[in-house]
């Protein structure tokens, strides 16, 4: 059993993808770490209120924080979704068609995620 990818020859759009594919991961260890460490240990799930959430977005940081974990992760994801229709769907119609899907669903939930954290207006539903 192969547990990654091999490595594309050359240093075309695949290699790229593949090299992306582990810069990400490792990027994404990080930003994981820090979401864990001040959500759920400085912070508890428990306590997480609109209050909370309003004061976190507050601050530009936090907003940049969650936008980098959104655009790593749905890109990380769309690459590796690519991969895996391209491994199993040998159609060529099908896997054009699934991936469009992949392609359109994924722009659409990216910019509904940027939409909320640029817009969100801090306080705005407290009571
Ligand atoms: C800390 C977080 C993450 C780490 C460390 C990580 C790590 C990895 C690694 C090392 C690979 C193998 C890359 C390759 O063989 O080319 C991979 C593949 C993949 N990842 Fe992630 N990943 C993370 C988060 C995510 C997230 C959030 C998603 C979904 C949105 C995701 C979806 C995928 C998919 C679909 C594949 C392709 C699997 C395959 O080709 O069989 N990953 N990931």
């Amino acid at each position: 059993m192969q547990a990654t990818r091999a490595r594309p020859a050359g240093r075309g759009w695949e290699w790229f993808c593949w090299l992306y594919m582990r810069i990400s991961a490792v990027v994404m260890i990080g930003l994981v770490l820090g979401h864990l460490y001040f959500m759920h240990i400085v912070n508890s799930t428990d306590t997480i209120s609109h209050e909370f959430v309003s004061q976190r977005l507050a601050t530009p940081f936090w907003r940049i924080y969650d936008l980098v974990i959104l655009l790593f992760a749905m890109s990380h994801g769309v690459i590796g979704t690519r991969g895996i229709i391209e491994d199993y769907v040998r159609k060529p119609g099908l896997r054009r068609g699934l991936q469009w899907t992949l392609y359109v669903l994924s722009a659409a939930f990216t910019i509904a995620g940027i939409y909320v954290l640029v817009a969100f207006q801090p306080g705005q539903l407290s009571r």
